[in-house]
């Protein structure tokens, strides 16, 4: 069984989330950053992870998707969003986070398996604009405001339980 992890990230939390799967899957498994051709037949069991930025995924994902949806559907396949709203209860889940349901609401891949991760607040690695803007969506929903820190939010424990509950699907 061959696994390829495919992610998309901007600031690497979604990469390390799709090393730190890649660690607890049984089988060979290759992790490769997303692009739009990526070659994905010889595998048996894909998994897209992807981050938000701004209120959305990259538009490689998308066109990603709506290429291979044919060929997605025929594998085993899972998806993760990232995201920092997904640090909140009740928007934790494919279903309540915003960003992965309207996803999957315009999409017609059905991976078997879907989960939403928390993210990471990097503050001091973002360039002057995206961290006004970050602080101030963080003022808005209640989170950290303090622009030196760097907090990450993933729950390790619930990406584990992802790559566990993907190993015992058939
Ligand atoms: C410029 C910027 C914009 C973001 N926009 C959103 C957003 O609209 N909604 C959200 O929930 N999280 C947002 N985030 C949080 C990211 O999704 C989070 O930091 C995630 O860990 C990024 O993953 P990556 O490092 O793999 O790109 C944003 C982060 C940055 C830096």
């Amino acid at each position: 069984m061959k696994t390829l992890i495919l992610y998309s990230s901007h600031d690497g939390q979604t990469k390390k989330i799709a090393e730190y799967i890649a660690a607890h899957l049984q089988g060979e498994v290759r992790v490769k950053a997303l692009t739009e051709n990526i070659q994905i037949e010889s595998f048996d069991n894909i998994i897209i992870g992807a981050s938000i930025r701004y209120g959305h995924f990259n538009s490689i994902l998308s066109n990603f998707i709506q290429k291979s949806t044919a060929l997605l559907n025929k594998k085993r396949t899972a998806f993760f969003g990232v995201n920092l709203t997904a640090r909140k209860k009740g928007k934790d889940t494919p279903e309540t986070n915003v960003y992965v349901r309207k996803f999957f609401l315009r999409n017609q891949w059905q991976p078997t398996l879907k989960a939403v991760f928390a993210g990471a607040l990097f503050y001091p690695r973002y360039n002057f604009f995206d961290r006004i803007m970050i602080q101030f969506i963080m003022k808005i929903t209640g989170g950290e405001t303090d622009t030196t820190k760097e907090i990450e939010y993933t729950d390790w424990d619930k990406v584990r339980l992802f790559a566990e509950q993907f190993n015992m699907m058939k």
